[in-house]
């Protein structure tokens, strides 16, 4: 039984989360994130059998500090699920409660206004702002990356034949050719893949930036030839017809000559875009096989039956499967837990059990769909928030790169713009060595000629990489350490109080350095 508190979740710190049992495998918070929950001053309860099947027993929630419940976890102060809860759940909500889910807000107006009647505070996971900050708590990409993979697993086992091509006594094996269209979180998720297991990998997108981290993941880019306009807020617009047509001769092309199909296609806020017709699908190769990882919003393939894996006449498998990330439940689980612990970091400052929604905070104010009202009446309607400039966007840039063919990446075009200044540079220092009296002088050659290849090697490096490259080259400047020491016990005291501030200096110059790499290095593994 879940013990008496107060039924607003406002008042009475610590407040209760409950997590409840699921109508699918995965589970909203796993042991690990249980403890960092509890961390955060919250107490925990979980639904007896919640982890099961992502193999999460109850012992082991109740080891990290969770209470076994039942049907009392959702009257918690707040309940956090994968999905919508069932219109009973719904019910059995308090006044006062917070619901954390994915709840789909832009098509589920009557959702909100019940939820809004009921005076609960509904926070929407599924609309996390697409910004650096929010990543951290994105469940989308969370999950994304997670059915990426298994689409390429699903693909491999119905496909029937080895991925990696091979050179046997008994004969050569071609490797399977994948294509992959749409090339966002999952898309990318399943190149790497398909890439890993030996596949020759193809992908397309209708944002052309996106080749870059194509060809980085190991896969051919196939541009649409007429989508050569870079998106401006990092989303696929709806195409153009000129475009549209090219785009369908491309994947009907490209999808005849492949083994296995993967598409991810979405535009946010609407029906999946069909890509793939009835015809395009009669014209590929028997044994194929297409992963529609749009099935659940319509499908990417006009033949793709949602849930399901179904043959066509002419032998092509489409796998329709909307759960490939509960085929994963242990890591979903623990990705999506984690996502809900970020956000509870973000919204429990004083890390004391009390959730306090900012609203001035851009995040927060994108994922409260509901806020409900202290004094007990009808929650306020907040959806839709204000828009949010996305981080998916492109770098802006600079007029000359329209020149550029399409594919090419935002950031090559500012390290072509400065070449120039840096030949301008590198003339200017040979100039002065060469024009120099002192020229004959090895020491002033040496300094001259390091200065225009240190100029060079460092422009040369990219700007992600400055932090390391600065902490290895500040690291070299131990010697200047090495020189201290030896001179610190100096007899005379202005040159040993100089070795020790030489020390003192070397040695923040070096261990900072590192410390600052590690903590870029930690924010790059995410929020842990
Ligand atoms: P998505 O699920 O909305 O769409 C998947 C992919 O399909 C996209 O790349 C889209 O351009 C492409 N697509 C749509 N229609 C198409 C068509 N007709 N033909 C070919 N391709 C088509 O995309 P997702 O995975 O949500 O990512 C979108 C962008 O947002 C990516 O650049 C991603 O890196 C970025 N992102 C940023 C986050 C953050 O900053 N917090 C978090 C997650 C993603």
């Amino acid at each position: 039984m879940i013990p008496e508190r107060s039924t607003t979740h406002q008042r009475s710190p610590p407040l209760l989360i409950g997590i409840p049992r699921e109508p699918q495998t995965l589970v909203s918070a796993t042991p690990d994130t249980v403890g960092k929950l509890i961390k955060l001053g919250y107490d925990v309860a979980v639904q007896a059998g919640a982890g099961d099947q992502a193999n999460f027993p109850d012992s082991q929630f109740e080891a990290a500090g969770a209470t076994i419940v039942g049907e009392d976890v959702w009257s918690s102060d707040i309940v956090t699920t994968l999905d919508t809860p069932s219109a009973d759940h719904r019910a059995a909500l308090k006044s006062g409660a917070m619901l954390i889910s994915r709840l789909a807000p832009a098509r589920n107006d009557e959702l909100i206004a019940e939820l809004a009647a009921k005076n609960v505070t509904a926070v929407a996971m599924d609309t996390v702002p697409r910004i650096s900050r929010a990543q951290s708590m994105d469940v989308l990409s969370s999950q994304a990356n997670i059915a990426g993979y298994r689409a390429v697993i699903e693909a491999a086992n119905t496909f029937g034949r080895l991925f990696t091509g091979q050179v046997t006594a008994a004969g050569k094996v071609p490797p399977a050719t994948v294509y992959v269209i749409g090339t966002g979180v999952a898309g990318l998720a399943a190149i790497g893949t398909a890439n890993s297991m030996g596949a020759v990998v193809k992908a397309t997108d209708l944002r052309p930036e996106t080749a870059e981290q194509v060809e980085s993941m190991g896969a051919e880019f196939v541009a649409i030839p007429t989508a050569s306009e870079k998106s401006d807020d990092g989303y696929a617009k709806e195409m153009t017809q000129d475009q549209a047509a090219a785009a369908a001769k491309l994947y009907a092309e490209q999808s005849a000559a492949a083994d296995i199909v993967i598409t991810t296609a979405n535009i946010p806020g609407r029906t999946s875009p069909v890509l793939l017709t009835a015809a395009d699908v009669a014209k590929m190769k028997p044994g194929s096989v297409i992963v529609d990882m749009a099935a659940a919003n319509g499908g990417n393939c006009e033949l793709t039956v949602a849930g399901e894996v179904t043959t066509t006449d002419n032998g092509v498998k489409i796998i329709g499967y909307t759960d490939l990330a509960g085929r994963l439940p242990a890591q979903s689980s623990q990705l999506y837990g984690q996502n809900v612990v970020n956000l509870f970091k973000l919204v429990t400052p004083g890390k004391d059990g009390e959730a306090v929604l900012d609203l001035e905070d851009e995040i927060v104010r994108g994922i409260t769909v509901t806020k409900a009202d202290e004094a007990g009446s009808a929650a306020d309607i907040l959806w839709p928030p204000p828009p949010v400039k996305v981080s998916a966007a492109p770098a802006p840039t600079p007029k000359a790169e329209s020149a550029e063919p399409s594919g090419s990446s935002g950031e090559e075009a500012p390290a072509k713009s400065t070449l120039p200044w840096k030949l301008l540079a590198g003339l200017l220092g040979i100039a002065l060595v060469l024009a120099s009296p002192l020229a004959v002088a090895d020491e002033y050659m040496v300094l001259m000629l390091a200065v225009v290849v240190g100029f060079y090697v460092i422009t040369a490096v990219t700007h992600k990489l400055h932090t390391p490259l600065m902490s290895e080259t500040n690291a070299i400047s131990g010697i200047i350490l090495v020189g201290a020491i030896l001179q610190v016990g100096s007899s005379n005291i202005a040159v040993a109080v100089l070795a020790f501030i030489a020390i003192v200096v070397a040695s923040i110059n070096i261990f900072g350095g590192f410390f600052v790499t590690r903590r870029m290095l930690t924010m790059f593994e995410g929020g842990n």
